[in-house]
């Protein structure tokens, strides 16, 4: 008896060897940490159980059979992160590259379908050449049977991918699938095909770094929603992700514990200039409305005329979408229009209740943004918005101007609570434009012009440029003091906890993509 359970041990210690000392060491040197010390970090200490640890491949070919190694690039289990329970699959790089076998596959596919039954998050954390080139088509079967669960499980269980290394090929459509992808800067890369295809294809010469790195996909793509300077800043905003998160669609966000003080924020008067046309930085008013050092900003430099992310108001978990004036004043467009729908997405799957805060000259014109098709990619997100059945809260700070006030979390697309500052500007177009358009003549025929235009600017600022039209029909429900918001917004959210509201009985909807 005492040699089988010696043999346990000797089995179990050689699984913890990976692809072997050199190879441990080759990993570190690119400054990576292995499958094993990246589980570590992630969950909370002595809470990690692994599951298949000694399968090995099943493949013969190409001298194969001689080269096996106990996990075969892939360690998988359960444990919790600050508590609560989470699957993880670590690839192992290490091994084979940490390539795609039929078993690694296999071992995917095990904890997810177990995530699925028993509603947790799955966090993958990859770091893979792709698929097993000496497998060859089993090992893309591999691929499809993780995709197909990535998108059975979409909605139902949180995924989060972080990128720690290579992700080409077929390999990206996992994580492309799931709902937060982070990458690691100078270590990590993602792309369908690789450099040299690209010089074959297209002539074109790129590195990976510029094809698929880090800064690439967290600005110009938009693939990663977060850019992280090394892999331990990336493990801890997995952790910091989760902890806005409820485990699965059934369930709710946790709550951190709250002691209500002066809700009053009195910056929030003096946030906005003087002049309507002049920016500020929409931080300022979430920093101040949300709970201190709260919120986490998701695909913070994509797209950044509109700022997304999760916070805390009074202890509970929000999702917040506000234009930003200080980029591009705020306008909506094809990128900023996709972002956001997918952020209100995931917070409606996930009851992840919403603020939205306002302010927006319109949608930006030009041949670029259609033939592009800003209307498809706008009716993105009035698409998600009004398909949101969370408790729904917006804030009008500034300009509402035409569809794009309609798309923002209107009354009318049934957000519940809607406040305006006394500076919002509720209206088809900005008072110049639209005295231009509807005073045309009288401006043309006047001795003096410019003086004619002014004044017709100011009378349709008096009559349109403010909150108080939209107020007298109740599409506003209050006018407020920027420094009532945080209160006002925190009572609204209380009075909209048990909120219950469900979608015509369908199949699923058909969001124009
Ligand atoms: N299948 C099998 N083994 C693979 C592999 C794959 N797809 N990718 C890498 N490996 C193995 C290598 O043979 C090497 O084995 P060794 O440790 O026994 O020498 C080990 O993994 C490390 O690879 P290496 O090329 O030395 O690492 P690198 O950091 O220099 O390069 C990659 C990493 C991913 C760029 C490179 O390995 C690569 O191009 N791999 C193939 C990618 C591909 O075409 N995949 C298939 C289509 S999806």
């Amino acid at each position: 008896i005492d040699e089988k359970y010696e043999r346990l041990k000797e089995l179990n210690e050689q699984a913890l060897q990976g692809g072997g000392n050199a190879r441990v060491a080759r990993q570190h040197e690119k400054g990576k940490l292995t499958a094993r010390e990246r589980i570590e970090l992630l969950m909370d200490e002595g809470t990690f159980e692994e599951i298949g640890k000694l399968v090995v491949h099943r493949s013969s070919d190409f001298g194969l059979d001689k080269e096996k190694y106990l996990g075969d690039g892939v360690v998988t289990g359960y444990g919790n992160v600050n508590g609560r329970m989470v699957y993880v699959f670590s690839q192992d790089f290490t091994v084979f590259g940490g390539s795609l076998s039929e078993t690694f596959a296999e071992k995917i596919v095990k904890i997810m379908d177990l995530a699925m039954k028993n509603g947790a998050p799955v966090i993958g954390l990859n770091d893979s050449g792709g698929a097993r080139i000496q497998e060859g088509v089993v090992s893309l079967a591999g691929y499809a049977d993780i995709f197909y669960r990535n998108t059975r499980a979409s909605g139902v269980v949180p995924q989060i991918s972080a990128i720690m290394g290579p992700c080409a090929g077929g390999a990206v459509y996992s994580p492309a699938i799931t709902d937060f992808i982070l990458m690691v800067e100078d270590t990590s890369y993602m792309f369908v095909t690789g450099p040299n295809v690209v010089k074959t294809v297209t002539q074109e010469d790129v590195t990976s770094e510029e094809l698929g790195g880090a800064s690439t996909h967290s600005t110009k793509s938009g693939v990663t929603h977060f850019s992280c300077a090394n892999e331990v800043e990336c493990i801890n905003n997995i952790k910091q992700l989760l902890s806005y998160m409820p485990q699965n669609c059934e369930d709710e966000a946790p709550a951190v514990s709250y002691h209500s003080s002066d809700e009053k924020r009195s910056a929030l008067d003096k946030v906005l200039p003087d002049n309507p046309n002049q920016p500020y930085d929409m931080r300022e008013v979430v920093a101040e409305i949300a709970d201190e050092e709260s919120f986490m900003e998701v695909h913070k430099n994509y797209a950044e005329n509109i700022i997304v992310g999760f916070a805390r108001i009074g202890g509970r978990s929000i999702g917040i979408v506000g234009n930003q004036p200080a980029s591009l004043a705020g306008v909506l467009d094809i990128n900023s229009s996709t972002k956001a729908a997918r952020f209100v997405r995931f917070c409606d799957c996930f009851n992840i209740p919403l603020l939205v805060l306002v302010d927006v000259p319109g949608f930006l014109p030009g041949t670029d943004q259609e033939w592009h098709g800003i209307i498809n990619h706008g009716a993105k997100l009035l698409y998600a918005f009004s398909e949101a059945t969370v408790p729904r809260v917006t804030v009008i700070t500034r300009k509402a101007y035409g569809g794009a006030y309609d798309v923002m979390n209107s009354k009318h697309i049934g957000a519940d609570m809607n406040f305006a500052w006394p500076t919002a500007e509720i209206a088809v177009m900005g008072a110049k434009g639209a005295a231009e358009i509807i005073f045309k003549g009288e401006i043309a025929k006047a001795s003096d012009p410019a003086a004619k235009l002014d004044e017709k600017v100011a009378e349709y600022t008096n009559r349109f440029a403010n909150p108080f039209e939209a107020a007298a029909r109740g599409y506003i429900d209050e006018v407020i003091m920027p420094h009532e918001t945080r209160i006002k917004v925190m009572k609204a959210f209380e009075m909209l906890k048990n909120k219950v509201d469900t979608l015509p009985r369908k199949k699923h909807g058909n969001i124009p993509l």
